[in-house]
């Protein structure tokens, strides 16, 4: 299992440390423009390799795509992070024009590859990926929901105080901080509504800081977030290297799920060997649906910027 993972920002970086910890890759390949920096964290992530128990050789390489040849997965983060008070949706300008070559380069060399687009607005990244690539739609999957999810799970443990191996949750719709929907009618405690557990104001706050999960982070670190990011990235790439048919809400073009066509937006799909295996089109109340399709005008606007 080859993975290889563009752009080796904190993000990028922090997709290689957690694929490589998991120990279920026998390569990543680390890629980015800047003259020898993916072959520094490389170094850095394989001289952690003895201490941390794992055999994936990570190889860091400055543009070279022939190196990435054959790769079972390929992750893209590159492109430019937002900083304080900017929205994912102001990055489409320098990062479509980034991702385009990125996924273009990338199948060139692996046109078996299963593609996971990190890049924001990621949506409508992986929707540009869909539009200017002839890879098949389940192999073309947006991080976003199982990131958001991983958000909206530590914020209901927050709130009531229990393990986060305690709760489930769900988060579907677009990665922005109107967009996303957290499925705060479906979330439980140990198969009990959380709704049990927190009185609606409670519960809303926590949809509320769910929802500025990224926008939170990138106002304390200046910059965007990558732990979490990268182990969403790590857990993805996992259910697809195992075979796991784990499911994760993720961007994928629908067509006719969700009464939604020609878009990448956030729903559960199980992933598997061949990536999206399934879409999952689960019971939504009529408030959920309102709120998917109006995520989805934001996401289909933001679409609209993109020069096709
Ligand atoms: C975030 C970025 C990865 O939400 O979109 O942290």
């Amino acid at each position: 299992m080859k993975i290889t993972v563009v752009g080796a920002g904190a993000v990028g970086a922090s997709c290689a440390e957690y694929i490589a910890i998991k120990n279920f890759a026998s390569e990543v390949v680390l890629l980015d423009i800047k003259e020898g920096y993916a072959e520094g964290k490389a170094m850095d992530l394989m001289q952690t390799a003895s201490l941390n128990g794992f055999d994936t050789k990570i190889t860091g390489i400055t543009s070279d795509y022939s190196v990435t040849a054959g790769s079972d997965i390929a992750v893209i983060t590159s492109g430019i992070p937002r900083k304080p008070g900017m929205t994912r949706e102001e990055l489409i300008g320098i990062n479509a024009g980034i991702v385009k070559s990125v996924s273009s380069s990338l199948i060139e060399h692996s046109p078996n590859v299963i593609l996971i687009v990190v890049s924001n607005p990621m949506d409508t990244m992986t929707y540009l990926v869909h539009k200017t690539t002839d890879l098949p739609k389940n192999k073309i999957i947006g991080m976003g929901g199982a990131l958001d999810s991983a958000r909206f799970k530590y914020r209901l443990a927050e709130a009531m105080q229990a393990p986060i191996s305690d709760i489930d949750g769900m988060v579907i719709g677009g990665h922005s901080d109107k967009g996303m929907v957290p499925l705060a009618s479906h979330a439980t405690r140990n198969s009990i509504r959380v709704s049990e557990f927190l009185s609606m104001e409670r519960l809303e706050q926590v949809v509320a800081d769910t929802k500025v999960g990224g926008a939170t982070l990138t106002g304390l670190l200046g910059t965007s977030a990558w732990y979490a990011p990268g182990a969403a990235v790590s857990a993805m790439a996992q259910a697809i290297a195992c075979d796991q048919k784990k499911m994760f809400p993720c961007s994928s073009f629908l067509e006719g799920e969700y009464d939604l066509n020609d878009i990448c937006i956030g729903v559960p799909v199980i992933l598997g060997k061949n990536g999206i295996e399934r879409i999952v089109d689960i019971p939504l109340s009529d408030a959920e649906k309102a709120k998917m399709q109006e995520s989805a005008v934001g996401v289909t606007k933001t679409n609209g910027l993109l020069e096709l």
